[in-house]
């Protein structure tokens, strides 16, 4: 009997054997096949999922917003900012020490109750508020790091490119200057220090043609020659569905110290910006926008460096100081801007051969004029004594004035103005 079952157990357990060691090779087999692949696939969701808890620090409160976005309200001492290891024991600067005022400042009242009525919003405000002592910050989704090219320049602009002005000498440095596919309408002002510069930019929702382009209107305070040093600081509004995942018009600021090699970012997205608002969120959607033939809507943007502690402000509208650029993330803005440049900028990737239907501004050309063109107005810099002033001697640029085009004018309501934009692809523009 003993014999009996051992042995019928023995023949179980040979089986048994035969099913394992058949499952055994099944299974090395396929780790064998997937060995190729399978690590560095969980090796990416691991890094996505590592990148993820660095920007999306645990929130206060949350604010869905209409649009699909997160908005986290963190504490202001846990923002990314203080990961950087030259802030670990920074103090923050609840207000800047100085405040350029001058030109439009007899307006002011007038602008502001102007504002009031034409009130632009962010989107998810309608769902509630960040509370004292935290900021907003829109949550970085997993599909948004997937989109990029890597989870390294998530949050970086793909391709370097500056609108490069004709009366710039040749020496810049021409991987900088190539335009790769990007087009710019702008007005500039070059050879002296600037200490800032504010601008009131028409907002509207242009459209994309692929969903690796975008549109952008913006602020460039620009240190540096064109080269690898080039320091900017860029504040405005885009479309830009790679990096969002959907058409909104949406607050952006960009800053760089190596012209966007290394260093820098958009929005929160990296360790620099240092956030002090809790109404407005970078990144986070504007609304309403404009309409052809129809309501206008504006946003007022400055950026300003405090010439006591060297750092880089930035204020929203009239009454949002939103933060600061720390002195220590740059080289020659350090010290001050050699450059201004205003307007809008739109990637060519010419599908199909053809130049982009994706819109700058408005989608319509400068000539159009008020309620039709994108335009900025009141156009103005800050000089070493803190004062705006209109700026002198404004140049224009535009790689194809057929495609996207720009013009300025002046005048006693809107100081210096210009209006831009225009459609992409068209009969004069094939
Ligand atoms: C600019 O870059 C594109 C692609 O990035 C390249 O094909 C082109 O030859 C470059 N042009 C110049 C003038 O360097
Ligand atoms: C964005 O707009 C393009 C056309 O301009 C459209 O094909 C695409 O589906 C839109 N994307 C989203 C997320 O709405």
């Amino acid at each position: 009997m003993a014999v009996a079952y051992f042995s019928r157990s023995r023949k179980r357990i040979g089986l048994n054997n035969g099913v394992f060691l058949f499952i055994f090779i099944v299974l090395s087999l396929t780790s064998l096949s997937c060995a190729a692949r399978q690590p560095p696939a969980s090796r990416q969701k691991l890094q996505v999922h590592k990148h993820l808890k660095r920007l999306n620090k645990p929130p206060v409160k949350t604010i869905e917003s209409p649009d699909g976005d997160k908005i986290d309200c963190i504490h202001i001492s846990h923002q990314p900012a203080f990961d950087h290891p030259f802030l670990k024991d920074h103090k923050i600067q609840m207000r800047p020490n100085y405040h350029p005022e001058g030109l439009y400042d007899s307006e002011k009242v007038k602008t502001e109750s102007k504002e009031r009525e034409n009130s632009i919003h962010q989107l998810w405000h309608v769902n509630g508020m960040c509370p004292e002592d935290t900021i907003p910050i829109r949550r970085t989704k997993e599909d948004d790091v997937l989109r990029a090219s890597s989870v390294k320049r998530y949050g970086k602009k793909k391709q370097s490119s500056i609108p490069l002005p004709r009366s710039i000498p040749k020496s810049a440095d021409p991987d900088l200057v190539n335009e790769s596919g990007h087009q710019h309408a702008i007005a500039y002002v070059e050879g002296d220090k600037f200490y800032g510069a504010k601008a009131t930019m028409n907002v509207w929702e242009p459209k994309i043609q692929q969903s690796n382009e975008f549109s952008l209107s913006q602020i460039w305070i620009l240190g540096g020659s064109f080269g690898e040093d080039l320091n900017s600081i860029e504040a405005g509004w885009q479309v830009s569905p790679d990096l969002y995942g959907d058409n909104n018009t949406r607050l952006f600021t960009y800053w760089t110290s190596d012209a966007y090699q290394a260093t820098g970012c958009y929005n929160l997205l990296c360790s620099g910006f240092i956030q002090i608002n809790n109404n407005i969120a970078m990144g986070a959607s504007i609304s309403p926008v404009s309409a052809y033939r129809n309501s206008q809507y504006d946003i007022s943007i400055l950026v300003w460096k405090d010439q006591k502690e060297g750092n880089w402000w930035m204020q929203f509208g009239n009454g949002y100081v939103l933060g600061y650029w720390p002195s220590f993330l740059f080289s020659y803005l350090a010290d001050s801007a050699s450059m201004i440049e205003w307007g809008g900028e739109v990637v060519n990737s010419e599908p199909d051969g053809q130049h982009t239907s994706t819109q700058m501004g408005s989608g319509q050309f400068p000539e159009e004029g008020f309620g039709k063109a994108s335009y900025f107005r009141n156009i103005q810099v800050v000089d070493k004594e803190n004062n705006l002033k209109a700026p002198k001697d404004i140049g224009t640029f535009t790689e194809q004035s057929n495609c996207y085009d720009v013009q300025t004018g002046s005048n006693s309501d809107w100081g210096h103005y210009f209006y831009y934009g225009g459609p992409g692809k068209n009969p004069n523009c094939p």
